[in-house]
């Protein structure tokens, strides 16, 4: 969603927003804008539509060494010229780019045009700046922090005044900043992508923060003035992370950095021979996870089918009732949380709108929560009581992949870590262990002959109707084998668990739809030959997702795309794979941008 990048230092300041702003780009924006403070003015230059619309308007001859630029993803306002971001104040001095949504924004208008101020946009935004310039008298800092004081809702905010052009305040209520510290300059971002190109040495800002940044030195306080600490940290991931590396679209290598990605995740956190997970992250409330009575598992999209596998795990390997909530329902519905109630944020960004809101809502009542999260750094992750990382690397492309495969190895390990030490046996942990360490070898084995899933696509992607069918571990990998689909290449498609095929959707099967069943082997394998027959039986194509050595599943399937074989509980880090693969060339071979969807953000930052 929005973007924010700020620069103070000795170089030009326009080069590294661009790039900046270029960096953000993957988060999904319908318009871009850039403020330079400099000679007594502020020069604004902005547009709807792409960076690129944007470079061409400025002028990059104009001495320039502070500054502030941003993605914008309309909320409030079409995405036009002048709702685009930054927004001025009355008297042009004072420019404010924002993230996050105001929710007094009408309240604050009507009040402002009392005073006379003419608002030039329909943005909720223009109401923070109209605000700071209304309070200023020769302290931008403290015109911010008293604009604050009047407003509700989340904000990311970069503020620049013509009359102090070496300073950028910067504040943060529910919506991330990062201050970068590098020689003689600060960069200030919504996202370390924007960042890591000039330094890896951040500080994360806090929820109710301001910053005052100068060239030198920046100075942290809260929304009342009280100095806050600064924590400088290392951020682990590189500049390589974050690029194409001759792939020709981010999903494409995220999806081909699974093996690696899955390793990471493992290393240093599994014994195979003493059946034995080690997480770090999870010591310190080791005694209530074991004692748990229930876990609810909340998340949005790609991570709440992830959790769903997590639902099925917890239950069979730590035998606690667990069940999974989407993130946007949970808070709003008064969920019960009794003593015993442990509830776990699954989120790659960290930063999901309803996954934060959830975790608020758990927090205040009473919960212990825990979060497994992507990003270091992140709202979630700095929210959450404890928690275990999945350490898979940056995710650029809109569509989750390494993400999904990362959350279900994360909560397979939490699974593990919990059972071992409630009914698991050593003997059984280990077994479901040492498959786990096999799976980074698998993926890669599967990926040296991803053929099959082109071929698939090749014949169908002209279709505008598919069904994805599982059972068991594999119902939630069909939901987002139908998620990714849908998503890039704009075909719709239904997950279903295979079994509710008959009460319904069934209608839906014609001459040729493609129907898309995991049949790997398992406890479930015979049921899901019948829903076989019965997709076959109505002229639907399948296309089975099967294990090696399967024979009889060619004799009733269209096409066959084998998976290694694993553990029932693990057959999710496999069969997401090829569903991953499918829709990957299906949005291509339909002409389809693969990581910017219509209409999708990376990160979904409002509710
Ligand atoms: O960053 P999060 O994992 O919290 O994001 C949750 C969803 O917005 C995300 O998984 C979304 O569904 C993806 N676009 C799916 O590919």
């Amino acid at each position: 969603m929005c973007g924010i990048i700020g620069y103070v230092g000795t170089r030009p300041a326009l080069p590294i927003l661009i790039e900046g702003l270029r960096r953000l780009e993957y988060r999904g924006y319908d318009s871009a804008g850039i403020a330079l403070a400099q000679g007594g003015k502020v020069e604004v230059t902005k547009s709807a539509g792409r960076i690129s619309v944007l470079e061409q308007r400025l002028d990059f001859a104009l001495p320039q060494a502070t500054g502030i630029g941003h993605t914008r993803w309309a909320t409030h306002g079409a995405p036009t010229d002048l709702n685009a971001h930054p927004h001025l104040d009355a008297s042009g001095k004072i420019a404010v780019i924002h993230n996050g949504i105001i929710e007094n924004d009408r309240a604050l208008r009507t009040y402002l045009e009392r005073q006379g101020v003419q608002f030039k946009s329909e943005t909720d935004t223009e109401v923070i700046a109209q605000l700071v310039g209304h309070f200023y008298a020769g302290d931008l800092e403290k015109a911010v922090r008293q604009a604050l004081h009047e407003v509700s809702g989340t904000f990311g905010i970069a503020v620049v005044c013509a009359d102090e052009p070496d300073v950028v305040v910067a504040a943060r209520q529910g919506s991330p900043l990062i201050i970068g510290v590098g020689q003689h300059e600060h960069i200030l971002a919504s996202d370390a992508a924007a960042i890591l190109a000039h330094t890896s040495q951040v500080v994360y800002m806090g929820d109710g923060q301001i910053a005052r940044i100068t060239r030198d030195d920046f100075r942290l306080t809260t929304l009342d003035a009280i100095p806050v600490a600064k924590e400088v940290e290392e951020i682990e991931w590189s500049l390589e992370e974050i690029e194409l590396g001759g792939h020709e679209h981010f999903m494409h290598k995220e999806i081909f950095e699974q093996p690696d990605a899955l390793a990471n995740c493992l290393r240093g956190r599994i014994d195979v021979r003493e059946g034995m997970v080690h997480l770090g992250g999870l010591v310190d409330c080791a005694r209530e996870l074991v004692r748990a009575k229930r876990i609810i598992l909340t998340a949005c999209g790609t991570a709440w089918h992830a959790a769903l596998v997590g639902e099925y795990l917890f239950e069979e390997l730590a035998r606690i009732p667990t069940e999974t909530e989407y993130a946007s329902e949970f808070r709003y519905r008064n969920p019960i949380i009794d003593d015993g109630t442990i509830v776990m944020a699954v989120s790659q960004s960290g930063e999901t709108a309803d996954t934060i809101a959830a975790l608020t809502e758990a927090k205040q009542r009473g919960a212990l929560t825990l979060g497994v999260v992507n990003t270091v750094g992140s709202t979630l992750a700095r929210g959450t009581d404890a928690g275990v990382f999945l350490h898979v690397g940056p995710e650029i492309g809109v569509a989750s992949t390494k993400a999904f495969t990362g959350q279900v190895a994360v909560l397979s390990l939490i699974a593990c870590y919990v059972g071992r030490r409630r009914h698991l046996s050593t003997a059984a942990a280990a077994q479901f262990i040492s498959a786990l360490a096999e799976i980074p070898a698998q993926i890669r084995s599967m990926l040296e002959q991803a053929d099959d899933a082109k071929t698939v696509a090749e014949r169908y992607a002209g279709l505008d109707n598919w069904l994805y069918l599982g059972r068991g571990y594999n119902y939630p990998v069909a939901l987002e084998g139908a998620l990714k689909l849908k998503e890039i290449s704009y075909i719709h498609a239904e997950g279903l668990p295979a079994a509710e095929m008959k009460h319904g959707p069934i209608a839906l099967i014609t001459e040729g739809m493609p129907v898309v069943v995991i049949a790997t082997s398992g406890s479930q394998y015979d049921k899901i030959m019948n829903n076989i027959s019965e997709v076959r039986a109505r002229g639907g194509s399948v296309i089975a997702i099967a294990t090696e050595g399967d024979r009889e599943i060619k004799k009733i399937a269209e096409h066959v795309i084998f998976v290694p074989d694993t553990v029932e509980p693990l057959q999710p880090l496999l069969t997401s794979v090829p569903l991953q693969l499918i829709a990957y060339h299906a949005a291509v071979i339909r002409g389809c941008n693969v990581d910017k969807p219509r209409n999708l953000a990376k990160s979904v930052t409002v509710e």
